[in-house]
């Protein structure tokens, strides 16, 4: 037996290193994202169409072993799930929620309704002129009842309204607020609450650091539960930079969304490395800059004490998330490699950005045992 024992140990430790390489998400010891957050909030991830059919199989296998919640990053917006008046395209969608299901993963649905990515058809007659308020109602109604209705009690929590509000803290001039003012905002909330009584329900934004966007917001928190509309949480969508927002104004938005009396979720997190051209543009997604190499400088890596910039300040957002992990619920990451992400097109198209938390060979980055060691050392 022994001997048997002594025989196999060698070609054991030669095939050690292949299945790490091929099979193995390495991170602070054996412990994962998961794990060491498991009592603290969800870890959460959205996922592209290479993610939820499976193909991307290398990124499913990070997503299994790290993540304990989804969001889809594009499959449920109008214009893909509800293409036509008459037709809607669950394909992506039911895959999403299946794997989801199969993981025992926090799902939330992203997002009801929105300016971006709105199906051509939402909002407008076969003319293109405004549809009446009450036909947007009637529209607006059958999307989010059919959407929410399908996935009763599966999906846990959805992004009800997104980006409804500007930086400034006015309504954003939506076709929706075109035609319905600010009545469409507690429509939507309450036509999800009809659906799905059970389901969690968000407001979810970019820039809500920025003091009139933070007072805005709590105001529509507070005008929505004095109408007695049920509204659950705050998403703070993240996408920062080096440069901004400063720890400190992320933190004030964290405490002001909880004392108006709701969660808060940190919903699309990603940090970008690169220089950003404009300090404004958060994820507005009509920005758009032109390229120039200075504004692309880490096409061939990134030197190590820049990275080591960016895995301290990773690392200073995930200390101020765990702080108030008694008001923040869900944690999720805009993506899981950096080749997935975003902002490599985003707010200039062609640059080579490294904002997630597993680089483009699915390696977990220093910032996760980082942000492990931090978990394990706060207790519950
Ligand atoms: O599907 C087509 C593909 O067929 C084509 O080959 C490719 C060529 O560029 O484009 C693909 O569509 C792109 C789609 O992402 C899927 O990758 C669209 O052009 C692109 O506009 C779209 O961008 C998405 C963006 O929302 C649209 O506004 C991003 O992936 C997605 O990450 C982003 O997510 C939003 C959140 O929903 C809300 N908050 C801001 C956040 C960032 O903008």
């Amino acid at each position: 037996m022994m001997r048997r024992l002594l025989y196999d140990l060698p070609l054991v430790l030669m095939a050690l290193p292949l299945w790490y390489a091929c099979c193995a998400t390495p991170s602070a010891g054996n412990v994962t994202l998961k794990d060491a957050l498991k009592d603290k909030f969800h870890i959460g991830v959205a996922l592209n169409e290479a993610l939820i059919t499976g193909r991307d199989t290398a990124g499913v296998r990070v997503l299994e072993q790290q993540f304990s919640a989804i969001v889809a990053e594009n499959c449920m917006k109008s214009m893909h799930i509800h293409p036509e008046e008459n037709r809607y395209d669950f394909t992506l969608p039911d895959q999403f929620v299946a794997l989801g299901e199969k993981n025992k993963m926090w799902i939330t649905g992203h997002t009801l309704i929105w300016h971006s990515q709105l199906s051509p058809w939402f909002c407008v007659d076969e003319e293109g002129n405004n549809v009446s308020p009450e036909v947007l109602k009637q529209r607006m109604k059958a999307h989010i009842s059919t959407i929410v209705g399908r996935y009763k009690g599966r999906i846990k929590g959805w992004d009800v309204v997104n980006e409804a509000i500007l930086d400034n803290g006015e309504l954003r001039r939506s076709k929706f607020y075109e035609i319905l003012g600010e009545e469409y905002l507690p429509l939507a909330f309450r036509y999800a609450h009809e659906a799905d009584p059970q389901a969690e329900l968000y407001y979810n934004d970019y820039n809500e650091w920025f003091p009139a966007k933070r007072d805005a917001i709590v105001k529509l928190v507070r005008s929505l539960k004095e109408k007695g509309v049920r509204i659950d949480g705050v998403g703070m969508q993240g996408h920062v930079d080096m440069e901004y927002p400063a720890i400190e104004e992320y933190e004030k938005s964290i405490l002001a969304f909880t004392q108006a009396g709701v969660k808060v979720m940190i919903t699309e997190f990603d940090l970008s490395i690169l220089p950003m051209p404009d300090r404004n543009v958060g994820a507005e997604v009509s920005a758009g800059f032109e390229y120039r190499e200075e504004l692309n400088p880490y096409r061939n890596g990134v030197p190590a004490g820049r990275m080591q910039e960016w895995t301290n300040r990773m690392g200073d957002f995930f200390d101020l998330f765990l702080k108030h992990r008694d008001k923040v619920t869900r944690v999720t990451m805009w993506g899981i490699t950096d080749r997935d992400s975003w902002k490599n097109d985003f707010p200039i198209h062609g640059r080579t950005d490294y904002p997630l938390l597993f680089d483009r060979d699915y390696q977990p980055k220093a910032a996760v045992s980082r942000i492990i060691k931090a978990a394990e050392g706060v207790g519950f």
